[in-house]
């Protein structure tokens, strides 16, 4: 069975993009040898300058694993900065990562450009994927489920894989793949993509009163319909997405009353908001029985850590003994 590996940064709470994109996938990798992370290193390369947020960020995005139905006896569920191997394997990494392929790397240019109202020229932030392909190479997993925007990261993690076995003649990692998800990007209120950033997110934690009003006050539509006589075109429509997804019988006579105009947007909107719910409920419930249980959480984390670092310092020993480290 292969070795699975993935992790979240912890930068707030986790929204529905994050269910349908990556914890739908993680959840159907677990039972396999499979290690869910919260990266809150990771988090820390960008959110260095304001130090009291991560680790009850950290604890919301567990929060939010355990909801989506990531089971504890079936996966291994840590906190990053908790196994310290992670950062000893990351610093070994970096004597042999050519500077070169990290700064070619395309996100790592897309996040200075974007995220202009911080200062990541530093150490940590160009080192980020060295980190991540530590995280990986310290499990020797195989399989990695991400998003998209992940891939540079993998294609790294597997170039400084190779240098290694090169360098020190001795294959010790398998080459990671990534698992990507079979779901689009799902659009936000505003059908830009759901980022926490834009503002435009449907959170796993919102209730059905919540979600119901964010889809009716929030949600656009097909600007052409600006009246209900209107005709419609439901590829251009956000609401028609979460058709396609949540309410997939129904979907072939939305787009129809859509392009007809015999239905209103708001009546489209309210049965979409129902299928959503519906969906969303079970999360509500695992929530439910997961809050106010932070001995319990604090547990989970114990034994994840526990496990996951008996794992991690096998590897390191192999990578120690390979670089000469250790006789
Ligand atoms: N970079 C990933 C993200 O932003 C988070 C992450 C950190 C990760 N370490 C990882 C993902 C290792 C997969 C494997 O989503
Ligand atoms: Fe969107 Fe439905 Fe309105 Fe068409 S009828 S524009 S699919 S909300």
């Amino acid at each position: 069975m292969s070795r699975v590996l993935s992790g979240t940064r912890p930068t707030g709470k986790l929204h529905l993009g994050h269910l349908v994109g990556a914890l739908e996938n993680f959840k159907k990798l677990q039972g396999h040898d499979s290690f869910f992370m919260i990266a809150d290193l990771h988090a820390l390369t960008t959110e260095y300058e304001h130090k009291t947020t991560i680790a009850e960020k950290t604890i919301e995005v567990v929060v939010d694993y355990l909801a989506s139905g990531l089971d504890p006896d079936q996966c291994t569920i840590f906190i990053q900065s908790e196994v310290g191997e992670h950062a000893t394997l990351g610093l070994l990494f970096s004597m042999i990562t050519p500077l070169g392929w990290l700064e070619r790397n395309p996100t790592y240019k897309d996040q200075l450009r974007e995220l202009k109202g911080k200062d990541l020229h530093t150490h940590g932030f160009l080192g980020y994927p060295v980190l991540q392909a530590a995280d990986i190479a310290i499990y020797k997993a195989e399989k990695v489920p991400v998003g998209e925007d992940q891939l540079p990261h993998l294609e790294l993690t597997r170039e400084i894989v190779r240098r290694f076995h090169h360098l020190y003649g001795k294959e010790i990692f398998p080459e990671p793949e990534a698992v990507l998800t079979p779901v689009p990007r799902v659009p936000g209120l505003d059908g830009r993509k759901m980022s926490k950033s834009y503002g435009n997110c449907i959170d796993l934690s919102d209730t059905r009163e919540e979600v119901i009003r964010k889809v009716k006050t929030q949600m656009v539509t097909d600007p052409a319909r600006k009246r209900k006589e209107d005709k419609g075109d439901p590829e251009k429509c956000p609401v028609f997405f979460y058709h396609k997804f949540f309410n997939p019988e129904k979907a072939e006579a939305v787009a129809h009353a859509c392009r007809n105009a015999s239905r209103g947007c708001v009546d489209c909107k309210m049965e979409m908001c129902e299928k959503l719910n519906l969906f969303m409920d079970p999360v509500r419930e695992r929530r439910k029985t997961w809050m106010n249980k932070q001995k319990e959480i604090r547990e989970i984390l114990d034994k994840g850590a526990a496990k996951a670092r008996s794992v991690a310092r096998q590897t390191l020993t192999e990578v120690s003994k390979a670089m000469g480290l250790l006789a």
